[in-house]
């Protein structure tokens, strides 16, 4: 018995060390059970592998080649090593491995359990000390609290129709949190594909682990003196997204499906009837015949070329539904073609694998084969010779009926020929990317928009992500709210949810109320399901139209400044819906679930999601002063308020100190607006600043410095603002600003410069004055009104814009 060799089913630890050795950018060693490697990638950035071979192979796909750093200093211990950057120190004790991270200053980040990393057969662990009163956010597309403490997670990208407020695995999978706790914040990216596991103290009150059915511990560790820092970093070594066409922005009309062609047309005639902005119509499957993807159903779209014209002519894109599976048919041209070239995904005999979806059985195309990629890119000629402007692509998880695909069967994987256990995970993520080169491939000045449902790290380099099936219901209306701010979390700034619900039907309120929670939602795009009531903005009676006319106007009036912080985020990883943990982390009262749905908007917009059947509800508001978007009423932070909510009214409230730019309405995107930027300030005794940015709104463009942007700042202390110089190659499309200041006690203020007395100015006078002139010397005159809410400043200028019920 005593001989026994080890059973591959019980714990091995990677144990002590052997051997250590310095190279070029950190350390590598052997221990007793395995082999390690530490990077230095920056100050910020360290990467453990440990592998039980000393041949490691990392995932090709989320991780972007970086700059490794060799400025680190090593140096012995009694028990170790340390390595250190400016940023971390690193621990390593030798017997057994472990690792201790610290903060410039010595503080404990985060430590390894003694059970450090280890293995159980071919599931690879790390198990983790909790620090005290740890909390732990992000991980991307997970349900649950915005703080994950007791709960646990597993990563395996799942088709899951209606799926639970509380349920996982859904179709996403980013292996990516946050810990924070007293002594700092930290985030860890455990790098592997395979089925994984992340527990952060569901039935255990020892540690937290984050492990893997199999391949190695590749995990890399990034510390930031706050929690954006961290986020930011994470989006260095994972990517950031490409800044969308302006059109993508606006609102979304998706339903599962609108056919034929009359019924489109009417749709998007509709809107434009209504007065209801919108920019994009999608064709889910009924577009196709027998739902084979590169067709066109003829007798419901029998000419699509004219239809999409003839929708362009009224301001819309089309966004085509593409689902990878492949009918199988001898006489569909695709289908013949995969098959001829070896593009499908194969079992180890070389037999085609097939799985049932929407066309009956199918082949699927193999993403993670670069020739499948750009067959697919080229295939997409199809839908862009017809005019279409995005893609959607859906159902790839891959998602088959049954749900269960076999783990035999094998994907190319850039070569290295892995088994459905290490590729499931990154296939939708390869499909997102071969839509946006095929869209790149196909027009290669146009910006891409791709709309994905699975992903894993990495996705927001490809596309936009939305949270698939949910339900018509309050709970999860607020679960969307979180799903999209833990993907934000996550690197993934571009995303939404089904407005009003994809299954089952909303009531009238309800809505209304996610219209409103949609205005401010990166991804503003309604959808519903077959079979279900009609779900367009007018399709729930007067009232909900009107509060749904309301907020897309608003959101059209906000574009200046949402598409600015679309372009900072594309430049810095962050999010667009902030969770109020990112700047507010170490306040327990923002994790409390009355409280934890609530984000910043573009980082000055406090939105509080509520549901449609409270007609009051009860707000944190953190640090700060805020002012009520609708009456500029003004409240000091760190409170707690009880705030009125009918309907119509979605709490808002404005940072202050934040600086913002809105326009005048449009019906779409290529609408051409009024020539005037209104620029919002709200009197802070805290400096701000507000990056305004544009450009033509859909070409390449922007990348060789065809765009205009100005940092305008606001100081308190003089009461000043600077319209600071012009950046890029390009005209502002603003003839004249407006700008309005909001809580300000005050007679005098300066604009570049320049002091202006505010009780003899006059309107007229300083409207002929406020030339948005991009060159860089010349002086903007100011103009002011005090204290003047928002809602009056609408009814005394433009007295259509947010009427009715407001
Ligand atoms: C599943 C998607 O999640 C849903 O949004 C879509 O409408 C259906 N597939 C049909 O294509």
């Amino acid at each position: 018995m005593q001989n026994r060799p080890q059973s591959s089913a019980s714990y091995l630890g990677i144990g002590s060390t052997l051997e250590i050795e310095p190279i070029p950018h950190g350390i590598k060693g052997k221990t007793e059970n395995g082999f390690f490697q530490i990077t230095v990638l920056n100050p910020h950035i360290l990467r453990i592998q440990a592998s039980k071979s000393d041949f490691f192979y990392p995932n090709p796909y989320s991780v972007l080649k970086v700059d490794t750093e060799s400025d680190f200093q090593l140096n012995e211990t009694q028990t170790g090593i340390t390595l250190s950057t400016t940023q971390i120190k690193l621990e390593v004790t030798l017997s057994p491995f472990a690792c201790t991270f610290y903060d410039k200053n010595g503080n404990i980040l985060n430590q390894d359990d003694p059970l450090g990393i280890s293995w159980i057969g071919t599931e690879v662990s790390c198990y983790k000390k909790v620090q005290k009163e740890e909390k732990f956010i992000a991980l991307g597309e997970k349900t649950g609290n915005l703080n994950r403490v007791g709960q646990a997670y597993t990563n395996w990208n799942t088709d899951y129709f209606a799926y639970g407020t509380g349920d996982d695995p859904l179709y996403m999978s980013i292996p990516f949190y946050i810990g924070i706790h007293e002594k700092g914040a930290y985030g860890i990216y455990f790098d592997n594909t395979h089925k994984s596991v992340f527990n952060f103290g569901a039935s255990t009150n020892r540690f937290m682990y984050f492990s893997a059915e199999d391949g190695e511990m590749d995990y890399y560790f990034i510390h930031d003196q706050d929690i954006a820092g961290i986020i930011s970093k994470y989006s260095d070594l994972t990517g950031k997204m490409q800044l969308p066409p302006l059109w993508s922005l606006g609102y979304q009309q998706c339903r599962y499906s609108y056919y034929p062609e009359s019924e489109v047309k009417t749709l998007a005639q509709t809107f434009r009837d209504k007065d209801m902005p919108a920019d994009v119509i999608y064709l889910d499957i009924h577009h196709m015949e027998e739902y084979k993807v590169f067709t066109f159903d003829g007798k419901k779209f029998p000419d699509p070329k004219s239809l999409i014209q003839f929708l362009k002519s009224k301001g819309f894109r089309v966004v085509v539904i593409m689902d990878p599976g492949i009918k199988v048919d001898e006489k569909y041209q695709p289908y013949l073609e995969g098959k001829s070239a070896g593009l499908f995904v194969k079992y180890p005999d070389g037999d085609e694998y097939q799985g049932q979806v929407w066309p009956g059985w199918c082949a699927f195309p193999d993403f993670t084969n670069p020739k499948t990629r750009q067959w697919w890119a080229e295939k997409m000629k199809f839908y862009t010779e017809a005019g279409v402007d995005g893609f959607w692509t859906d159902m790839n998880e891959p998602a088959s009926w049954g749900q269960f695909t076999p783990n035999v069967i094998e994907f190319d994987f850039e070569g290295e020929e892995v088994s459905h256990r290490k590729a499931r995970n990154i296939y939708g993520m390869q499909m997102a990317r071969s839509a946006q080169e095929g869209s790149i491939y196909q027009n290669q000045n146009l910006r891409p928009f791709v709309l994905t449902r699975s992903g894993f790290a990495g996705i927001q380099r490809y596309a936009a992500a939305w949270t698939g099936d949910n339900v018509a219901s309050e709970e999860h209306m607020l679960a969307g709210v979180r799903l999209v701010n833990s993907l934000g979390l996550s690197g993934v700034p571009f995303c939404g949810f089904d407005v009003g619900g994809f299954a089952g039907e909303a009531s009238k309120s309800l809505y209304a109320r996610w219209m409103s929670i949609g205005a401010f939602t990166p991804l503003f795009r309604a959808h519903s399901m077959i079979n279900t009531k009609d779900a367009e903005p007018w399709a729930f009676g007067e009232e909900v139209e009107e509060i749904s006319r309301n907020y897309i106007k608003l959101r059209y009036k906000l574009l200046p400044t949402i598409y600015s912080k679309f372009f900072e985020s594309s430049q810095n990883g962050l999010p667009i819906n902030s969770s109020l943990a990112i700047s507010y982390s170490l306040d327990p009262k923002i994790y409390q679930t009355a409280y934890q749905n609530q984000f910043l908007f573009c980082d000055r917009f406090l939105v509080a999601p509520v549901e449609s059947t409270k007609e009051i509800t009860k707000i944190y508001l953190p640090e700060g002063t805020w002012y009520s978007l609708y009456s500029d009423e003004f409240f000091t932070g760190e409170n707690e308020i009880y705030i009125d909510c009918p309907l119509n009214y979605l709490p808002v409230f404005v940072k202050s100190g934040s600086i913002f730019g809105m326009q005048s309405e449009r019906s779409n995107t290529s609408e051409i607006h009024d020539g005037i930027l209104h620029l919002h300030v709200y009197c802070s005794n805290q400096a701000g600043a507000y990056l305004h940015y544009e450009d033509d709104g859909e070409s390449m463009g922007y990348l060789k410095e065809e765009y205009f942007m100005r940092e305008i700042t606001y100081s308190p202390q003089q009461m000043s603002m600077t319209i600071g110089p012009v950046e890029g190659n390009r005209n502002s499309s603003y003839k004249k600003i407006r700008v309005y200041l909001h809580g300000f006690q005050t007679d005098v203020v300066s604009l570049n410069g320049q002091s202006f007395s505010l009780e003899n100015e006059n309107y007229a006078f300083l409207e002929k004055l406020t030339e948005f002139d991009p060159l860089p010397e010349h002086e903007h005159p100011f103009y002011e009104i005090k204290a003047l809410p928002f809602l009056e400043i609408d009814h005394i200028y433009e007295p259509i814009i947010l009427s009715g019920l407001f």
